[in-house]
């Protein structure tokens, strides 16, 4: 329930997150997946001089997802609210 406060309210908040209301499918899903990136990105600089386990398993994370990411551009999935030009 905190979390869903916390989502309504950064999406009310955050004109990114406004941005993407609406995305569906894959091209929801992928703009999870980078932003799940970006929060794993967020972590390892946070442990540079932390927790060398922390580090190694959002690498992980981000490289599980670099390996997949090719399946989510099927073609014609560019559509609004996703920023994806068509020639990716
Ligand atoms: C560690 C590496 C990466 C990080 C941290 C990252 C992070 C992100 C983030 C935060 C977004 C915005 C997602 C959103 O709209 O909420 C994004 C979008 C995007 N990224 Fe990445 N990214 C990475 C690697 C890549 C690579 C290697 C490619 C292409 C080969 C790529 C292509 C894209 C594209 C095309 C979008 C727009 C998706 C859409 O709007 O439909 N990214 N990325």
């Amino acid at each position: 329930m905190k979390y869903v406060m916390t989502a309504i309210i950064t999406a009310t908040l955050s004109a990114n997150a406004f941005a993407h209301e609406g995305a569906e499918g894959v091209i929801k899903e992928r703009m999870d997946r980078f932003k799940e990136n970006k929060e794993a990105m967020k972590a390892i600089k946070g442990n540079l001089t932390g927790d060398a386990a922390v580090i190694a398993q959002k690498a992980s994370e981000i490289e599980a997802w670099a390996n997949e990411m090719v399946n989510f551009f099927p073609e014609g999935s560019n559509q609004s609210p996703s920023e994806a030009l068509p020639a990716i």
